[in-house]
């Protein structure tokens, strides 16, 4: 495993690992990760996406889509980040496992996210969120966003939601 700590992010960077703890590297989605991936995303958020899915979106912006992985190279959180609308970038999916919640991987991961938007010249991240998730709420509020709008029966079991955003 390639190790630079403290490293700018890289766009070519797709095998290079970042150090951000004693136990947690950093580094560029890869096609092996999807099976991992949609694990999470099953416990985490409850959602089953075809795998085709990750790997599409996958392919717009590579440094918007980020993953965190110990020391054996376990995937242990991701985030997906894409950019539709000029000068936005848009967190899509972003969940870490279970276990290793309120250690910082999330925080990690949406650290770098923002320094990739800012290097892709983007002014403002946005995302959305389940008006009943009052953890991702809280950690999104510590991020510095804020609610931008109501989004009525946004989820398919008609949940309301949230839109937050930041500017960078
Ligand atoms: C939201 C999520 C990705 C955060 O990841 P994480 O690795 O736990 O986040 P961090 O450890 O970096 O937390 C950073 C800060 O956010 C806040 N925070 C995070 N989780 C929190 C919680 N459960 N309750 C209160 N505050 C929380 C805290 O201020 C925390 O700092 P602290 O631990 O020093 O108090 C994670 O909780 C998760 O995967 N949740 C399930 C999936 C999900 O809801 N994704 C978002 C969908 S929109």
């Amino acid at each position: 495993m390639r190790c630079i700590a403290d490293a700018a992010p890289s766009p070519t960077a797709e095998t290079t690992y970042f150090k951000v703890g004693d136990n947690l590297y950093l580094r560029n989605f890869h096609p092996a990760d999807v099976p991992r991936i949609a694990q999470i995303t099953a416990e985490a958020l409850n959602e089953h996406y075809d795998p085709s899915l990750y790997l599409s979106l996958s392919r717009e912006w590579p440094e918007g889509y980020i993953v965190a992985v110990d020391r054996d190279g376990t995937v242990q959180g991701f985030l997906l980040g894409v950019c539709q609308v000029p000068s936005e970038g848009r967190v899509l999916m972003f969940a870490v496992e279970g276990a290793w919640r309120r250690r910082g991987v999330g925080g990690a991961l949406m650290s770098t996210f923002f320094n990739r938007c800012r290097v892709k010249g983007l002014r403002r991240v946005t995302l959305e969120v389940r008006v009943g998730n009052a953890n991702a709420i809280r950690f999104y509020n510590r991020f510095g966003f804020t609610m931008a709008d109501l989004l009525r029966n946004y989820y398919s079991d008609g949940e309301n939601g949230y839109q937050m955003a930041r500017y960078l």
